[in-house]
């Protein structure tokens, strides 16, 4: 099939941006959102132009890299994967595509679809750890844990960190992401040791990082490619509290 292309070119952090038209032809509906975006760049160095620059890297959901948006979508328009996992098949011959990187003050465009998300990473260093004790691996099953609270600290660990939740968010908020990650661990024994603290040092940290707040408009539930619940935002809330009063001790 053949599509019309309008994709952000930037040439770098301090450049202004711009969106740049392709055609492209030859495109197979088996083919995913990446690998036509390979044929694109396969063109452009054919034609000696400027490859476009995208983030990715497992290519299988895996890694939370491939952060585009596509049409105003996050990951596109297929609910629960990433633009990785989105196939061609969902547009039609002779579509237009939009595709533009995050837009969030706290990830800044490094080139073209590429932005810097290296503060999630900041987040995590903030709280998102668990303590142990170096020696012998201990025994398995030596801590048992409820299978609810298994379940529940599992579905909140699918968390990719893509951070299509604070693109898809009006105020940029990485409160579904931060959530997440404190919820895996807070369900948990081995990371209730820290647990006084984790969610407080983890949003004031979001907070100095310039992402936005949460006033509930559940945009971010909507595009989370792997369905991570607004409950573990009311989750982390309680966290937070505890948090607070801890601190006053
Ligand atoms: S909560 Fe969902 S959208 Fe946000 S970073 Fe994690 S996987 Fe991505
Ligand atoms: S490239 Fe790893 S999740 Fe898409």
């Amino acid at each position: 099939m053949s599509l019309k292309l309008k994709i952000w070119r930037q040439k770098n952090s301090k450049d202004k941006g711009q969106m740049v038209d392709y055609n492209l032809d030859g495109v197979s509906p088996d083919m995913s959102f990446l690998e036509m975006l390979d044929i694109l760049n396969n063109k452009l160095v054919r034609e000696k132009g400027d490859q476009i620059a995208f983030d990715h890297d497992c290519r299988e959901g895996i890694c939370g890299m491939c952060s585009l948006m596509i049409n105003g979508q996050a990951h596109g328009p297929q609910g629960g994967v990433t633009t990785c996992q989105l196939h061609m098949r969902k547009f039609k011959n002779g579509d237009e595509i939009v595709i533009e990187p995050w837009r969030a003050k706290a990830f800044p465009v490094v080139k073209d679809l590429m932005v810097d998300r290296s503060a999630f990473d900041q987040i995590m260093a903030a709280g998102g750890y668990v303590n142990v004790n170096t020696g012998n691996a201990p025994d398995g099953n030596s801590i048992l844990i409820g299978h609810e609270e298994a379940e529940l600290a599992m579905d909140a660990a699918a968390c990719i960190g893509c951070g299509a939740c604070v693109a898809s968010c009006k105020n940029a908020s990485a409160m579904l992401f931060v959530a997440a990650k404190v919820s895996q661990l807070a369900l948990l024994p081995q990371g209730q040791v820290e647990a006084e603290h984790r969610a407080l040092a983890m949003v004031e940290k979001m907070d100095e990082l310039g992402f936005g707040n949460c006033t509930n408009e559940a945009e971010c539930e909507a595009q989370c490619p792997k369905g991570i619940k607004l409950d573990n935002i009311a989750r982390m809330n309680r966290g937070v509290v505890q948090g607070i009063f801890a601190a006053r001790k």
